[in-house]
């Protein structure tokens, strides 16, 4: 397998509006970043994936962009940005961008001129159709409720919107659009930048004619998702895009591709094909929604996961690599969802982590996962923030006729906004992370979990997650061994072996908060060497062949 420095990395997420408030505004910025590069670069990780920074109304945080070459005010300005790049390669690490081109704001340049008239030369920069019958081009839904056209007098006719209204569709089917882009990559890559993270680009290309979902209710995702996701000509754009722009640079690119399946992410990710070299896949993420989509909820059945991890694990092996990631600014906390975020919050934690830092991939780290942070309930929807949720209750609540209690619940569970909470630094008023009043509501519980309390304490989920980081590094059979399930039929704990030429490594995670017997396969050799690391205080002996896990245990070992 052909070694790389991505894989061998260790990424961590900021999402910059949460992470930390230099100027007391409220809101996160550049320089509150550069602050805290030390802590980062303390904990291991490698690569920093910046969420966007760039220039935007915020109809979804940053996720609408009008300026693509343009910093955010709230965030600071280019000369801090270039400051933070700078101070990021002098700790020797990286950073990647965020990388949104399958829409941009509705007040973008672009979109203003494409909105004047049907032959401005912006006009098809996007996707303009005509009404059918007095009513949408479609029946597209949009992924934040509602119709995924909006219907502009002006010109008489709709544009596409797959997220809100105020994100309109790029048309890549127009060459001078896909132009611009590749000159807007090359300009970030060319001021030092080490890679992308590129948001939901399976869905740039749509098929021709967008047709009407047969089955507009019965959709994985959103009525239309079949035919704007991995789309017939996108291995063509993302080659053109891989020829033109990121084959003339030693970078790390990810593509988030929700509804993206295993045979899929070999074409996106088999460096043969001149495509990307990891993608975001969600079907782990998707395991706890019941049909009908994520608000929709369904515990989380072991069985499921294994059977999930580990298609992907053995699919891509030899062929592609995995992205590994439990949290992002999109998910609950894991802690929260997989875990136990109250008696178990710490040794849950690290299991999880366990779990996912010995794995084949690239792992991702959201902040805040590394000193445990928790799902967030407010009292009332007012609280919330977040685009995605406060549609949907709308649509739900105001406009339809489920319950407050039954949504809210789901919100609890699912929302967006669990994971943005403001990033808690110490005990001190708003967790240290603003002196002002924070944009989103500070989680309670920052006076006991917070990130100077994580670093005094060398039993933490902070130091744990240093730990798994170091072993990555030490190791590697952690990164390049191949991946085979045990037991895939347990119900509380996932296990499994990683061998690498003549090594050996056992990876014992109890998702469970019982305590339960484990025993060595019959038909496995394996005779520790060592304990490389675990969650509850190292055992006596090497002798495996029976264990009592306790709740939440994780333990690893290396075989002789
Ligand atoms: C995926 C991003 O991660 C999410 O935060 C955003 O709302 C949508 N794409 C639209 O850009």
């Amino acid at each position: 397998m052909k070694k790389t420095w991505w894989k061998e990395s260790v990424v961590y997420q900021i999402y910059p509006r949460s992470f930390n408030d230099s100027n007391g505004d409220g809101i996160g910025d550049i320089n509150g970043i550069i602050q805290k590069l030390d802590y980062l670069k303390e904990l291991g990780i490698d690569v920093i994936w910046l969420s966007p920074v760039y220039e935007s109304p915020n109809d979804d945080n940053g996720y609408d962009i009008s300026d693509y070459q343009k910093i955010m005010k709230d965030f600071g300005t280019m000369k801090d940005w270039e400051l933070l790049l700078d101070e990021i390669h002098q700790r020797g690490m990286k950073l990647i961008m965020d990388l949104v081109v399958n829409h941009s704001s509705d007040e973008h340049d672009w979109f203003t001129e494409s909105k004047k008239s049907k032959d401005n030369k912006y006009r098809d920069y996007y996707i303009w159709r005509p009404g059918k019958d007095g009513k949408e081009p479609n029946n597209w839904k949009s992924t934040f409720s509602g119709s995924a056209w909006d219907y502009d007098s002006e010109t008489d006719e709709y544009y596409l919107h797959i997220f809100s209204k105020k994100q309109p569709d790029l048309n890549w089917e127009n060459p001078k659009l896909r132009r611009e882009i590749y000159d807007m990559m090359k300009w970030w890559l060319d001021k030092g930048i080490d890679g992308f993270r590129m948001d939901v680009i399976n869905f740039i290309s749509k098929v021709p004619g967008l047709p009407d979902a047969l089955n507009p209710d019965g959709e994985k995702y959103v009525s239309g998702s079949r035919y704007f996701m991995n789309g017939p000509r996108i291995h063509e754009f993302l080659q053109e895009m891989n020829q033109e722009v990121l084959s003339n640079y030693d970078i790390m690119t990810v593509g988030e591709m929700p509804g993206v399946n295993v045979e899929e992410a070999k074409d996106y990710t088999n460096l043969d094909r001149n495509e990307l070299q990891m993608v975001f896949q969600f079907e782990h993420m998707d395991l706890d929604s019941a049909p009908g989509g994520k608000w929709n909820l369904k515990p989380l059945d072991l069985r499921d996961l294994k059977e999930s991890i580990s298609k992907w694990q053995t699919g891509l092996h030899g062929v592609g690599w995995n992205s590994l990631y439990l949290n992002n600014h999109d998910q609950p906390r894991v802690v929260s969802r997989f875990g136990n975020d109250q008696e178990y919050r710490v040794v849950s934690a690290k299991m999880l982590g366990t779990f996912l830092h010995m794995l084949q991939g690239t792992p991702y780290i959201y902040q805040g996962e590394e000193i445990g942070m928790t799902n967030i309930r407010f009292d009332s929807i007012e609280e919330y923030k977040d685009i995605e949720i406060l549609n949907m209750y709308k649509e739900k609540v105001i406009e339809g006729n489920e319950s407050h209690e039954k949504v809210m619940e789901s919100i609890y569970v699912k929302g967006r906004d669990n994971a943005r909470t403001p990033f808690q630094w110490d005990s001190s008023p708003n967790g240290g992370f603003t002196t002002g009043e924070p944009w989103l509501k500070i989680n309670p519980n920052y006076k006991e979990i917070n990130a100077e309390a994580a670093v005094s304490d060398p039993n933490s989920i902070y130091h744990y997650y240093r730990e798994l980081i170091k072993l990555r590094k030490t190791h590697p059979i952690i990164v390049y061994g191949d991946y085979q399930l045990l037991y895939p039929e347990d119900v509380k704990h996932y296990s499994y072996l990683r061998t690498l030429d003549e090594e050996k490594l056992l990876v014992i995670t109890n998702f469970s908060e019982e305590t339960i017997e484990w025993k060595l396969p019959e038909d496995l050799n394996f005779t520790v060497k060592e304990q490389l690391i675990g969650n509850y205080p190292d055992r006596e002996g090497t002798d495996i062949n029976n264990l009592i896990l306790k709740p939440y245990e994780a333990i690893v070992y290396l075989a002789e």
